[in-house]
Formats: structure tokens, sequence, C-alpha cells
């Protein structure tokens, strides 16, 4: 599994990753497919910090107005390359360049931690209203919880890298969720990832109740939040009830925190 760590990239796992790729062809072809690979990786990366430097500014401008950060931490990750060769191989695709970019849309990874629940919106609203920032999906898991209680907005989102001689729009995986449900989404992950354990239903029920108290506590600190400082949000045009969120489109499961 890997972690969401800023900038960490695994030297093995690219090249284990280089022989997947290559799977056929001569050195030469392998070897241009491996430069081709490197570079993908790069503009995803500068696409996933240009997501990251959005984001501080959105919460630098909103902390000078309102005088609290509405983010309390960013987390970044590049997908693995033996996690992109894993989820092309599951999606029916032959590892390659081209099939990484065409179908796989979290390649690089940006996680924002909110205090509030309202900030996640708000936010996300802010960030979607940029004129170079462009929807491609947008899954609301707070609205409409998975079955096992995960909560967070998930965005993809394009945003352009401007390169030496071109602009190039990359995607980029969007993760939005309060302290609270990063908080059961992390301990969830390590619990139902460990292994030789099976998960039995009373376990899954005992974490979508945590689900559930996470939630209120959520809406709870929401309240005070309002009390304290009072409606802050005057740049909120909402079109969170206006895009539906199809359950089909639930995974069957993760592939990595
Ligand atoms: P995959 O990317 O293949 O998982 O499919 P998807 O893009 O349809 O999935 P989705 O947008 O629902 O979730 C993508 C990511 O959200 C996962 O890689 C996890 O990081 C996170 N996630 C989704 N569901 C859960 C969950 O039940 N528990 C935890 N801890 N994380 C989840
Ligand atoms: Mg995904």
């Amino acid at each position: 599994m890997a972690e969401y760590t800023r900038y960490a990239m695994d030297e093995r796992l690219e090249s284990d990753s280089l022989h997947a790729l290559a799977t056929s062809g001569t050195a030469w072809e392998a070897q241009q497919e491996w430069e081709e690979y490197r570079t993908l990786m790069a503009y995803y990366r500068c696409a996933m910090m240009e997501v990251e430097t959005k984001f501080n500014v959105l919460n630098t401008e909103f902390s000078l107005r309102h005088d609290r950060n509405p983010i309390s931490g960013i987390k970044t990750r590049m997908k693995s390359p033996k996690s992109i060769v894993e989820k092309l191989k599951r999606l029916g695709h032959q590892p390659s360049v081209q099939a990484i970019e065409a179908h796989i849309h979290d390649v690089a990874g940006v996680r924002v931690i909110c205090s509030f629940t309202e900030d996640v919106y708000t936010l996300a609203d802010a960030l979607l209203k940029q004129d170079d920032v462009v929807l491609v999906e947008r899954k609301d898991y707070i609205a409409s919880p998975k079955p096992n209680g995960y909560r967070s907005l998930h965005l993809i989102v394009t945003v352009p890298i401007f390169l030496a001689r071109e602009k190039r729009e990359m995607q980029v995986e969007i993760q939005l969720r309060t302290i609270a449900m990063d908080f059961w989404a992390a301990l969830e992950h390590q619990l139902r990832y460990k292994k030789d354990t099976t998960f039995t239903d009373d376990m899954a029920r005992e974490l979508n109740f945590c689900a559930e108290i996470s939630a209120m506590l959520d809406s709870r600190m929401n309240t005070l939040r309002r009390e304290v400082f009072g409606d802050e949000f005057e740049y909120v045009v909402s079109e969170r009830d206006n895009v539906s969120v199809s359950d089909e489109e639930q995974p069957a499961g993760e592939d990595e925190e």
C-alpha cells in the first residue's frame, strides 16, 4: 500500500514497473517506454504541486479574512508504479504509458484535511470556480456515505501545467475531508488491511457505528463554529445538490489510502 507521503517515490517499485511496462519488444523500446513513463510521472507530480499550492493560497486568504485556518493539513501522494500496474490489469488494460493517462485518474493525489464540514464544501467550491480548473468527476461520500461509513468529498479535476514548449492538462484526484473523517478513514484502513485477519460482520457494524459518531461530532462542532464565528461563508455557491453521486461508481475495494 502506498502511503500519502510528501514526494515519496520508491525506486525499487519503479524498476519493478519498468519490467511490467516493458512486457515485450526490444531493450531500446523498453528504454523509450521508461523515459516516457518517467516524464509522465513528472508531469503528474507538477500538477499535484499546482493543486497543493492552490489550496495553500485559499487557506492563506481565508485565514486573513476570518482569523482561522479552514485547512488543518494537506497530504500528497503519487500512486506507486505497482499500484498503477495492478489497477490497469484490474481494469483489463495492458500496462502502457498511454493506458495510464487514459484510465488511471488518481496517479496524482491530494488529500485536504479540513477543520469543519462546511470548510470542505467551501474549499471545493472555491477551487472549482478557478478558471483553469476543470471538474471531471465529483463523488460526495459526505452527503451519501459509503456502506461501511466512509465519508469524504472526492473530486477529479484537470489543471494545466506550463512546460517550456507546451501546456498540458493533467488529472489530479482530490479528497477533502474533516479531521474526524480522516481519523476514521486512517484507522479503518489499518484495521481492514491487517494481514491474516478476517473482518467479521460485528467488526464492520462497530466501524459503521464509529463513523456515525464521527459524523455526529462533525455536526456538533459545526454548530459550535457557527455560534463562535457566525456566517463566514459569504462566497459559497454550492453545486453539491445539483450533482448526483452514482452508487454504481463505488469501488469494490480500495487500492490505497
Ligand atoms: P479506486 O480508485 O480503484 O479505489 O476506485 P474509485 O476511484 O472509484 O474510488 P473512490 O473514488 O470511491 O475512492 C478512491 C480512494 O478513496 C481510495 O483509493 C481511498 O484512498 C479512498 N477511499 C475510498 N473508500 C474508502 C474506504 O472505505 N475507506 C478508506 N479508508 N478509504 C477509502
Ligand atoms: Mg480512484
